[in-house]
């Protein structure tokens, strides 16, 4: 594993937005795994800007989220799909058909998710997949335990997760307690993975990433196998209070 270390928050964000650049201009066919949550934010900024100067176009690249709720619509603000549509796809030249996230309004969830694993096996190898790093360690919504070997599956979101996620929804009640994600075993088969880490309360969890035993308990910690993982993590977190 590759660790960048970089100033702050717009540091890693642009460091990302240049990877993503890169891989868009060396392939014809350029195949991305998206992430939501508020890390990456920035990054679809500055991708976006990108775009808007000219220096990019994403009219071949096809996407691939990592997760989405269970039971919230297209249309909800707090989906991924809306999420994605608003920080990203809508600003650019993106085809909707070559946009992909879990339909968590599917009425067949365990069907939706062979038919999303699917989808990314007919595409081809994600060319770089964008991940950032839940404080329990998950990445996508894999949460402790989950088997390495997984593989797009539904999961019941962990109550530490739903309690970190309320902040977007109006009470915590409101946070599904379900969620589609790609398995981990789907997500390390990503030829290149970039991890996105900020802020001091990630770097208990970025520490235990790095140094930590390889296990199923901290799902993270399966990056440690990868063959070739950047993390571009900002100051606080490269720093445990
Ligand atoms: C969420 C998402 C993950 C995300 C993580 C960190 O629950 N499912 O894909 O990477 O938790 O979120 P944030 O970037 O908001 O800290």
């Amino acid at each position: 594993m590759k660790v960048i270390e970089v100033k702050d928050y717009n540091e890693m964000s642009r460091k990302a937005c240049s990877i993503i650049l890169d891989t868009i201009k060396q392939l014809d066919n350029p195949i991305l795994g998206l992430a939501t949550g508020s890390t990456p934010v920035k990054m679809y900024e500055y991708l976006i800007e990108a775009y808007e100067r000219g220096e990019v176009s994403f009219k071949n690249v096809r996407s691939f989220n990592l997760d989405e709720y269970v039971g919230l619509s297209k249309h909800d603000p707090n989906s991924y799909r809306y999420y994605m549509e608003e920080k990203l796809f809508n600003h650019v030249d993106i085809s909707p058909e070559h946009t992909h996230l879990p339909n968590g309004n599917a009425l067949d969830l365990e069907q939706e998710c062979r038919d999303y694993e699917e989808k990314v096996k007919e595409a081809g190898n994600v060319h770089v997949q964008v991940l950032g790093l839940g404080l329990n360690g998950h990445i996508g919504f894999n949460e402790p335990g989950t088997p390495f070997q997984s593989r797009t599956h539904v999961v019941d979101l962990a109550d530490t997760t739903r309690r970190a996620n309320a902040r977007f929804f109006d009470s915590i009640d409101e946070v599904p307690s379900k969620a589609i994600t790609m398995g981990i075993g789907t997500i390390m088969e990503s030829d290149r993975i970039i991890l996105l880490v900020s802020g001091e309360k990630k770097a208990e969890a970025l520490h235990k990433l790095i140094n930590g035993e390889v296990t199923e308990d901290f799902p993270a910690s399966v990056l440690q196998k990868h063959k070739d993982v950047v993390i571009i993590a900002d100051g606080g977190a490269c720093h445990r209070p």
